[in-house]
């Protein structure tokens, strides 16, 4: 791994075993965008890009044939109203209310390791893979702002890290109204761009479409990433598919408002860039102060999504996510939710906890209700105290009687918001997001507490630490249950626009104290399933609840999608009652549970009213889940068969990194008469090793299983089919 500059033709290139990254000064400073891709050994056609005098194109300086152009240059951090038409990486709102920027090169260093971003969620390196990071200081000349752009390459993965630094070293204080993290220019746009849109119960559905002329946003303006849009986007070359061609994909490691461009210019070239949302940002940067933003990570792939998705689960399970749980095989859990929803009793909970003990479950999670006075959705955030008329035997006493039946406790939180009906609002009105001059708008009949003042954060995590110092908590649910309105503060001194990137920074502090607190706690963060599911988050969790969608079927396309960007092992899934409460679908068990053991497996039913065969069938689904666990969780994961090109159909396969052994899963939704044995294909086997596979007799080569398959034994009869084979070397 190197990261070089070349002093005589002026360019950086940074490479590892796998990528590489060029960067040039043309003319010595515009600082432009060479190269991304396959690693190249050498790069020699410095700043040869299409030099060529374009109709109104604007030239920065006298150039002989006006053959330079801000306009058609391919830039890495481009500036605002100073020739380039094409959207700016970040725009200075100058004392004299002027806005336009032009950086230009000042300085570099190339270190070793990487700069710790204060405050901020972050990827790291570690002594077996270690990171170099290039430090490239720009400068607007007129204004003195001075921006550090972040290049971090880690060894042995074709990933890039990238983020920028704003410093206002001029005679006056301005403000930023954008300061995105990154932004590239591809010098073609012969790409299908890909996207993780989704909603609630619908998450991260992969739409791909050809890129076209024209600026395409995907954006939060909701106060966090949401359900809307996954902070992520790729570009993938046109023949690109599941396991060939180049992918370059773009995911940001914020929990806020983002904004993904993609920008397909009038020259037919291409702009990606990523950052946070400007719609509600201004920040104000005092003379000598300096503005951090996010990171974004960068990944090429030259296999395609499964290849951007074997670099990603890696990466963040060794890169991103951190503490006891990091490498730790997940719990089976059960959670109380669906079971019983507000109406269970001390009793209620711990005939559940008996019965799930026995079937093999490992952690209880106590839902949403145990606190305040809350029996329905109406009241009590913010008020993290038991609620003694439902327990009234108090929390410590059925957190240690669920202990005691050999189980870890867990329980469920929702920090960040706060009910009309409280305590602690009649006590502070103030104390939630909320813009004084207007009425706010409420939803789920709650607000956003305002986790920008210190005030607001303290007492929230004094509340907690009370009861995490009394209860014996192993495992903490973070919920987050609205979108975010009239967005501002009652407090003096913060701007508008300022709020909401405080608020984050609150945020990530509040969860900084507690997983430093209590590092034994497993963390499961959760935003009315999968609304919060991003790179930031997992930084301080581990896991998240992948969608309150619990239906098969359609979990079928909210796994698969999410298993783009995401590690299983963050993924949690559970099997719940039928007719399933989102979708009213009645799946068979063995359906429900083959699709919640491809994550954390967990259940979220009365387990109380199961008939024997029941749990008899969850009993044998727990113990084989156990013993494939680690496999499913930190295996190298295929996408084989895609539920959204199926729309009936979707396999997998998990394969551990000796590929001595897999488990491959194949779902079939609704059945047809009259239809042949299917014939299934495998992918990630060595194919010069001998596999058994569970049901079959003999043993079958790698190769022959790849690329002719076999034909499931039995036909599948009736809907809401799955078959689970396990392969082992023979
Ligand atoms: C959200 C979560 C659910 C459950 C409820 C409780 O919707 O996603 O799993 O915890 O809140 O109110």
């Amino acid at each position: 791994m190197t990261i070089t500059f070349d002093e005589k033709k002026k360019y950086f290139h940074l490479k590892n075993e796998s990528v590489s990254y060029v960067i040039a000064l043309e003319e010595e400073k515009y600082v432009s965008h060479q190269y991304w891709g396959k690693r190249l050994n050498s790069f020699s056609q410095v700043a040869d890009y299409p030099r060529q005098d374009n109709a109104f194109a604007p030239n920065p300086f006298e150039v002989p044939g006006r053959i330079f152009s801000l306009a058609t240059l391919p830039q890495e951090f481009p500036g605002n109203g100073s020739g380039d038409f094409r959207e700016s990486a970040f725009e200075c709102l100058y004392p004299d209310q002027t806005t336009v920027s032009l950086l230009t090169y000042k300085s570099h260093d190339i270190v070793i390791g990487k700069q710790p971003l204060q405050g901020l969620p972050q990827t790291y390196e570690t002594k077996e893979e270690p990171a170099e990071t290039l430090l490239l200081t720009l400068e607007d000349t007129v204004t003195k702002v001075e921006v550090v752009l972040s290049y971090t390459l880690f060894k042995d993965y074709p990933v890039l890290t990238r983020s920028a630094s704003f410093r206002n070293n001029g005679a006056e204080a301005i403000h930023l109204n954008k300061a995105l993290s990154m932004s590239i220019d591809f010098p073609d746009a012969d790409f299908d761009m890909i996207q993780l849109p989704g909603a609630w119960g619908r998450e991260r559905q992969i739409v791909r479409t050809p890129l076209v002329r024209g600026i395409h946003t995907l954006d939060s303006k909701r106060g966090t990433t949401s359900h809307a849009y996954q902070p992520f986007v790729a570009l993938a070359d046109k023949t690109a598919t599941e396991d060939q061609g180049a992918v370059y994909g773009f995911h940001f490691v914020y929990s806020g408002e983002f904004r993904a461009n993609v920008e397909v210019d009038t020259y037919a070239q291409t702009r990606v860039q990523m950052g946070i949302n400007p719609t509600h940002f201004q920040w104000h940067l005092p003379v000598g102060e300096a503005f951090q933003t996010p990171e974004v990570v960068l990944v090429y792939s030259e296999n395609g999504l499964n290849g951007l998705s074997q670099t990603l689960h890696p990466f963040y399970q060794k890169h991103l996510i951190r503490g006891q749980h990091q490498f730790a095989e997940r719990p089976v859990l059960i959670n109380n939710w669906e079971g019983t929803y507000f109406d269970f009793t001390a009793d209620k909970i711990e005939a559940m906890a008996d019965e799930a003990s026995t079937l093999g479950i490992e952690l209880f999670v106590l839902d949403d209700g145990w606190f305040g006075k809350r029996d329905d959705d109406y009241s009590s955030l913010g008020d993290w105290h038991v609620h003694t008329a439902k327990l009234p035997s108090g929390l410590k006493q059925l957190a240690e009687n669920i202990k005691a039946k050999g189980m870890l406790f867990g329980l469920w939180f929702e920090p960040e918001m706060i009910s009309e009906d409280s305590e602690l609002y009649r006590a502070h009105p103030d104390w939630c997001i909320h813009t004084p001059s207007r009425e706010k708008s409420l939803s789920r009949s709650q607000y956003v507490i305002d986790f920008s003042r210190k005030e607001v954060r303290d007492n929230i995590l004094a509340q907690m630490m009370e009861v995490l110092d009394e209860v014996p908590v192993d495992y903490i649910k973070w919920d987050y249950n609205r979108n975010m309105t009239e967005i501002g503060t009652a407090a003096p001194g913060t701007l508008p626009g300022e709020v909401l990137h405080k608020y984050m920074l609150g945020l990530y502090e509040v969860m900084e104290a507690l997983v430093t607190k209590y590092p034994h706690i497993l963390f499961e963060s959760c935003s009315g399933g999968g609304g919060r599911f991003d790179p930031g988050f997992l930084y301080y969790m581990p896991q998240t609840w992948t969608s309150d969608n619990t239906d098969a079927v359609a979990r079928l396309e909210i796994q698969y999608g999410t298993s783009l960007v995401m590690p299983i092992s963050s993924m949690g899934s559970h099997v719940s009652a039928i007719p399933n409460h989102q979708t009213h679908r009645m799946a068979s068990m063995k359906m429900r549970g083959d699709v919640a053991m491809a994550g954390n497996l967990g259940y979220e039913l009365d387990v109380t009213t199961l008939s024997e065969a029941e749990k008899q069938e969850m009993k044998e689904q727990i113990s084989f889940y156990k013993e494939y666990r680690k496999l499913i969780q930190y295996g190298t994961f295929h996408r084989i068969l895609s539920p959204f090109e199926t729309q009936n159909e979707a396999a997998w396969i998990f394969v551990s990194p000796e590929q001595d052994e897999a488990l491959y899963f194949y779902y079939r939704v609704l059945d047809r008469a009259n239809l042949k044995k299917k014939k299934v294909l495998f992918k990630g086997l060595d194919p010069v090793k001998f596999y058994t596979v569970s049901g079959y007799e003999g043993a079958i080569g790698g190769d022959e299983l790849m690329n002719r398959g076999l034909y499931l034994k039995d036909a599948l009869q009736g809907d809401y089919q799955s078959v689970c084979l396990v392969l082992k070397e023979a």
